[in-house]
């Protein structure tokens, strides 16, 4: 099943996707002047889950167009890799680390297909906004996590939260309770889609081998670009997202 989903969503993924980027960056200096401006900025509350990291080896899973790798690269550490799936996007990674001055390292494959040994050990591990949902089995995603990580080192997962992702659609201006919290199935026709409750991911993070440390469900006009289209207010009421900090 990986295989498959994997395989749709690649060709999804690439297509077009480097001029979709700068359709919504302006173009690659534009973005790169954003990031130069102020990089913990572009990160946004990320940085302060990801803590310390000055010298640090850091791995972004499926780091898609490379803004996130690109900031922490800037705020001083040691190494940073993203793994990504999609041509298109390293294109444009590397691109917006060139005219940052800084470096990273692509590696283009299927995340669940990694050379673990050959990648070593990192410090901080990180996935987030619009991930899991890309995996048909993440306790063995969060397996690989494990691995990637060195003893005592911290991985943060930042996710859309189930609630939003599973239960609730805008009907007329409103949150309706239309969806499925519990649905398993995996559907969708450009892209091949498994979307995960909270309970399943904690219990995934845990059987991995992980240490969970925190879990907050975020509220306020932080997650108000997910809620775009719904009612003044509803963000203060209902969590959008929420982020799982977890140590080896
Ligand atoms: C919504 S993006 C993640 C958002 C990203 N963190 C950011 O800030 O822009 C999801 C990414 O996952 C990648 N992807 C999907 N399936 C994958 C897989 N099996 N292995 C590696 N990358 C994958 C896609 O190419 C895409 O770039």
């Amino acid at each position: 099943m990986q295989k498959e989903m994997s395989s749709i969503n690649r060709n999804s993924w690439n297509k077009d996707r480097y001029q979709i980027w700068l359709n919504r960056f302006g173009s690659i200096e534009q973005e790169a002047q954003r990031i130069l401006n102020d990089p913990r900025k572009r990160l946004k509350v990320l940085a302060d889950y990801l803590g310390e990291v000055m010298n640090k080896r850091i791995i972004n899973l499926l780091g898609s167009n490379g803004t996130k790798a690109v900031s922490v690269a800037l705020m001083g550490a040691k190494e940073v890799k993203v793994v990504d799936i999609a041509n298109e996007n390293a294109k444009f990674g590397y691109d917006l680390a060139n005219a940052c001055n800084v470096e990273i390292e692509y590696i283009v494959q299927d995340v669940m297909e990694l050379d673990t040994e050959q990648l070593g050990e990192f410090d901080i591990v990180f996935l987030e906004m619009g991930v899991l949902h890309y995996i048909y089995d993440i306790e063995k995603l969060f397996t690989i996590v494990n691995r990637l990580l060195s003893k005592g080192g911290r991985f943060v997962l930042r996710e859309y939260h189930p609630v939003i992702w599973k239960l609730l659609k805008a009907e007329n201006g409103q949150f309706v309770a239309s969806g499925n919290y519990f649905d398993q199935s995996v559907d969708g026709e450009e892209m091949k889609l498994r979307r995960w409750t909270l309970g399943e991911v904690i219990t995934s993070l845990v059987k991995a081998g992980l240490t969970v440390e925190a879990l907050h469900e975020e509220s306020g006009s932080i997650q108000r670009w997910v809620f775009n289209e719904m009612p003044e207010g509803t963000e203060d009421r209902i969590p959008g997202i929420y982020a799982v900090i977890a140590t080896k």
